[in-house]
């Protein structure tokens, strides 16, 4: 029924979607808020500002259309090269968004977990996302996973890390450790791996992002700019995702 209202809602672009067959899980790199500001006069800070507002609308879309995962790149491990003032500013949105989903997330059953080095953080923001893991447990929509000071190389060798620790403790042998095993050291353990990788922005790369779980994922790039992104955009990317053909290294039947 929530998809027949979204399809009616989103007019010419959802023709080209068969909703019945939607990725599971949906990755997007958050980029051009930069220059989304900078092209209007604005401070960076603008854009991230209007960028958060833009990843409220599309997670609020992806649970109504049933998406079980969505997986966001909001800082990396090579932001913090960024000048503090801009730092400081990604981080009181972030506090501001932890606490509204505090209050919101039980309502719009939208599960949020977030994943990175979260130990670098300041201690409210730890408190903030421990909070929503806590509330999220007791949730079945949508899992939102919101990647802060993430690192794709980070999270492998951090994997490989707690592996060696597991043998050295003599839980596991070395022969043991398979891809399915590998997976369950990374920091997104028990979420499958997205089938479909946006980056609006114009780049084409992947900023270290994801770099295991996106080994087979269709990569879909547009040169709009985060905070300009919409629904309907999201629909040319499942357009775009549903003409793909996928091989896996086969051939095709
Ligand atoms: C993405 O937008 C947000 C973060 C990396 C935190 P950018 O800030 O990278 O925007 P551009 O790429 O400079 O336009
Ligand atoms: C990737 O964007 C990181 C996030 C969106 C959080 P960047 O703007 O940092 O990537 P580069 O510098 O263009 O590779
Ligand atoms: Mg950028």
């Amino acid at each position: 029924m929530k998809l027949a209202f979204w399809k009616k809602k989103s007019g010419g672009a959802a023709g080209q979607v068969d909703f019945g067959h939607l990725p599971r899980h949906v990755a997007i790199i958050l980029d051009g808020n930069g220059r989304w500001a900078k092209r209007r006069g604005l401070p960076r800070t603008a854009g991230h500002k209007v960028g958060a507002e833009t990843f409220r609308t599309i997670a609020t879309y992806c649970r109504d259309i049933g998406l079980d995962y969505l997986t966001v790149y909001a800082f990396s491990t090579e932001n913090w090269k960024r000048p503090a003032e801009e730092v400081d500013t990604i981080m009181d949105l972030l506090k501001k968004y932890m606490l509204e989903a505090i209050d919101t997330m039980e309502r719009d059953n939208v599960r949020l977990r977030f994943v990175g080095d979260l130990s670098v953080l300041s201690d409210e923001l730890k408190e903030l996302a421990a909070r929503c893991d806590a509330i999220s447990a007791k949730l079945t929509g949508c899992q939102c996973n919101i990647c802060l000071n993430y690192g794709g190389r980070a999270e492998i060798v951090h994997a490989a890390r707690e592996f060696a620790k597991d043998c050295t403790a003599g839980r596991v042998k070395p022969e043991d450790l398979t891809e399915k095993s590998f997976e369950g050291y990374l920091y997104t353990a028990g979420v499958p791996s997205p089938e479909l990788l946006i980056r609006p922005g114009g780049e084409q790369r992947l900023s270290n992002f994801l770099l295991w779980q996106c080994a087979y994922a269709e990569f879909y790039y547009t040169d709009v700019l985060w905070p300009d992104f919409t629904v309907e955009e999201l629909h040319r990317a499942f357009a775009a995702y549903q003409r793909r053909d996928r091989r896996f290294g086969g051939v095709k039947q």
